[in-house]
């Protein structure tokens, strides 16, 4: 098991290149079962994540190589049972169920275990399969899914916590093989959704409406073999502006796609940053005059959760008293004492966090609990004093490509460590 060390007190300069996006590649990845055409997926990060859904498909059945960037797929026979070995390392795993169940008819995937980030439900996506016509059935620790045929329904996947991303990734990768007219309300609107419906489409799909709260999807006999680029990641380039916001003279990312990243850089200008961009890049250049900033996480195009614990560690190192309130996984607090353990003052009262900027925080051992929460360690040890030890950076290489390198090449000092 991995740790880092992070040397604080340098300062970042420079450009670093952002990656193809996760929560993206991990669905279309997916949906690749839905073929048994080859399908070739270019630009899909090096990650765990990444890794463990390449060794589900390959356990169900698929052809799949892999060479720098580039997967190729080919699902020509496949098996419904995904084991339970893999999966269970993987919440995403879930989104095999879709696919399965849209060509097969079938499919038998364990069910999620608990998250640290908090109770993470899937209720909505069973809710959608079984108006498609699925019988679910969940025993022994698994979901059981089966269909006699699959027929176009209205579904509407809001939930209390809003709609859902995987939720809507799945049922439109069900339906995209129903029978009949099938019609997502309260969809999600995430540009990861946007993506899978394209991959979709090319793949002979018939969808309208991806990127807004209705989708409509008429089913279609079979799909063929598509070539697909994923999106850049919103969530990594989200990263590392707020790198440059708290430890940099400017820095740039490039090959990013600055539309996906409205609500961050309209929080990182709110909070006295200054911000420019071309088509593909941002470079943010702190200018001193900073101020504390109310903060709520909402879907898609509000500002993302996947962004909060970042913008936690930044937050602390401002003077003032800013606000952040987590709507969207109301528990995912996790960073918060660990900040805390390297001089963060910060209250948590539910599912809001009150931070009181202090002038320098200070490296500690602390301990990474899950993959945002990590990287927000890394980015509040970049200006603290002395040296934080990163403890569990497994999660972090869960979802960041390399984040050490790269900050290393930005002028960071980052060791990691063998342990
Ligand atoms: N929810 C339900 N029932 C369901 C599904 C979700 O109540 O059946 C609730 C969740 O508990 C949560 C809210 O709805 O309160 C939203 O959850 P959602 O289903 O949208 O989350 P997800 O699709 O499982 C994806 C990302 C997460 C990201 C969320 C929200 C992937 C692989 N994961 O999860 O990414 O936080 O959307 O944007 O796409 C991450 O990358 O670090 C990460 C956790």
């Amino acid at each position: 098991m991995d740790k880092i060390l992070v040397h604080g007190g340098r300062s970042l300069e420079g450009d670093v290149r952002i990656g193809g996006s996760k929560n993206s590649a991990l669905p279309i990845l997916a949906a690749t079962l839905l073929t048994k055409d080859r399908c070739v997926i270019d630009r899909v990060p090096d990650l765990s994540d990444i890794h463990y859904m390449l060794t589900i498909l390959s356990q169900l059945g698929c052809e799949v190589e892999r060479a720098s960037g580039v997967v190729q797929v080919r699902a020509e026979k496949i098996r419904t049972e995904a084991p339970y070995e893999i999966v269970r390392k993987m919440r995403a795993s879930v989104c095999v169920l879709g696919p399965l169940l849209g060509r097969e008819k079938a499919a038998k995937v364990s069910l999620p275990g608990g998250c640290v980030i908090g109770d993470r439900p899937i209720d909505l996506h069973l809710k959608g399969f079984e108006a498609l016509g699925a019988t679910v059935t969940v025993k022994g620790g698994d979901i059981l899914l089966e269909a006699k045929e699959l027929k176009g329904a209205r579904i509407n996947l809001r939930g209390r916590h809003g709609p859902t991303v995987l939720g809507t990734g799945n049922i439109m990768m069900a339906a995209v093989l129903a029978k009949g007219t099938t019609i997502i309300e309260g969809a999600a609107e995430e540009p990861e959704v946007v993506d899978l419906a394209r991959f979709l489409s090319a793949m002979g799909a018939n969808i309208s409406g991806a990127g807004t709260q209705q989708i409509e999807i008429e089913g279609v006999k079979e799909l063929h073999g598509a070539n697909h680029t994923v999106i850049p990641d919103r969530i990594e380039a989200g990263t590392f502006l707020v790198a440059g916001a708290i430890a940099g003279k400017r820095v740039t990312i490039r090959r990013a796609e600055p539309k996906h990243l409205g609500a961050v850089l309209e929080a990182l200008k709110n909070a006295g940053f200054d911000l420019t961009q071309t088509e593909e890049s941002v470079t943010i250049s702190p200018n001193g005059a900073r101020r504390p900033l109310h903060l709520e996480t909402i879907p898609y195009p509000g500002f993302p959760t996947d962004m909060q614990a970042q913008f936690c560690a930044l937050l602390s190192t401002m003077d003032g008293t800013s606000v952040v309130t987590e709507t969207v996984f109301p528990q995912r607090f996790m960073h918060v004492a660990e900040l805390k353990r390297m001089g963060a003052s910060i209250e948590l009262d539910d599912h809001r966090a009150t931070i009181n900027g202090v002038e320098r925080l200070s490296g500690a051992p602390v301990m990474a609990s899950d993959l945002r929460a990590s990287a927000a360690l890394v980015l509040a040890a970049l200006p603290a004093e002395g040296i934080t030890e990163i403890n569990r950076v497994y999660h972090i290489d869960r979802g960041y490509e390399a984040i050490d390198e790269k900050l290393n090449a930005l002028g960071a000092h980052i060791e990691r460590v063998k342990v």
